[in-house]
């Protein structure tokens, strides 16, 4: 039997930590043969919660689940950490400044970002979800300088499965058929959701989904639109924010980039810009990747057309600034 991969979930009394915690500990994201333990961070109200969810996960009896550690302390939590899932932080509400939840979330993830330099793995993976992802990610990196910058990442494999989703749903072919769609910059309302390098599979031939769709029109509108502001369709539909989607896609995330993308097709990971597509370097983007071995590379030599740079460009400006605002914060 393999040895066993610890995962850290912080955040995990939260709706996403209940959706993603028995994924990870059924194999959904590190595979049906290899076992693993969970450590569970959340904070002192959530405290008492948190021992409820590692009570159903002893009761679910799960075979590749090792150990359980459920805390609200935070170098606990890191110690010897190989994939760190960080879904804790302070989300935006309604009436709430910019600045204010920008602040908070810079405290949150400088404590969590110095106990996983000190403490975890020397490789361990990071996975930011909770938002503004990309930045978190972004503050997280700044005050963890001995984590290289390749182990840091951001979800936005939502937004990209959200994509494929849509593209099914308009053609009507399983999802599975559909791949190589791309999603672009921030995971916001700016992000740029790209098909024109995606293809369809119909009656095993493969064809452009520009062509499939034949509705340019809608590909440059209502299909970005629909995928830009689907987590807030998901809130109005549940009142709830989307745990379970979320949760899933959290583990097609680390799956991916610890076991490898299939040959031929690409995923969207927020990553550190190295400055490819002129995307300026330093910022935390999510561009196409492809994994191996356990390392991302972006996809090189996409053609950008002009409608696409001038997407790319708006959620790279929204990235700046909210880095700008993040800077702004360090030394308060
Ligand atoms: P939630 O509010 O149900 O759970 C958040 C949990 O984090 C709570 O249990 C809270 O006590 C905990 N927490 C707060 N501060 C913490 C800290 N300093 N350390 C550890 N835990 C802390 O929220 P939900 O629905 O689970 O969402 C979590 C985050 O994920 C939100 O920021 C949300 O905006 C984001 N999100 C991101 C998505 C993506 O695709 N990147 C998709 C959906 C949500």
């Amino acid at each position: 039997e393999k040895d066993p991969v610890t995962v850290l979930v912080t955040g995990a009394a939260g709706q996403i930590g209940y959706a993603l915690v028995p994924m990870i500990a059924r194999g959904v994201m590190l595979g049906p043969d290899q076992p693993v333990i969970l450590h569970m961070l959340d904070i002192e109200p959530a405290k008492e919660a948190l021992e409820g969810v590692k009570m159903e996960l002893i009761d679910a009896a799960f075979p590749l689940l090792k150990g359980v550690i459920a805390t609200t302390d935070v170098v606990e939590a890191c110690t010897d950490v190989d994939i760190a899932v960080m879904v804790g932080g302070f989300p935006r509400t309604e009436g709430m400044e910019r600045r204010d939840v920008m602040s908070n979330n810079v405290s949150i993830y400088k404590a969590q970002a110095s106990a996983l330099e000190k403490h975890a793995s020397a490789n361990c993976k990071v996975l930011v979800v909770a938002n503004p992802a990309n930045t978190n990610a972004l503050i997280l990196k700044e005050f963890a300088p001995s984590i290289p910058d390749k182990n840091i990442t951001c979800l936005t494999r939502l937004d990209h499965n959200r994509a494929l989703g849509q593209i099914s749903e308009k053609l009507d072919v399983h999802v599975s058929d559909v791949k190589n769609v791309i999603i672009w910059g921030n995971h916001s309302s700016t992000q740029y959701p790209d098909v024109s390098h995606a293809t369809v599979t119909t009656d095993s031939r493969e064809m452009s989904v520009s062509k499939a769709v034949s509705n340019d029109q809608w590909l440059k509108t209502e299909f970005i639109a629909t995928v830009q502001q689907r987590g807030a369709a998901i809130i109005r539909a549940r009142k709830l924010s989307s745990a379970l989607s979320a949760a899933s896609s959290a583990c097609d995330h680390i799956r991916d980039w610890v076991l490898g993308t299939p040959k031929g097709s690409w995923v969207s990971m927020g990553v550190y810009s190295d400055g490819s597509y002129g995307i300026p370097a330093g910022l935390i983007y999510s561009f196409p990747v492809t994994c191996e071995k356990g390392e991302w590379s972006i996809v090189q030599g996409l053609k950008i057309d002009e409608f696409s740079r001038t997407k790319m460009d708006a959620t790279t400006n929204e990235l700046i600034e909210e880095k700008s605002l993040a800077y702004s914060c360090f030394n308060e």
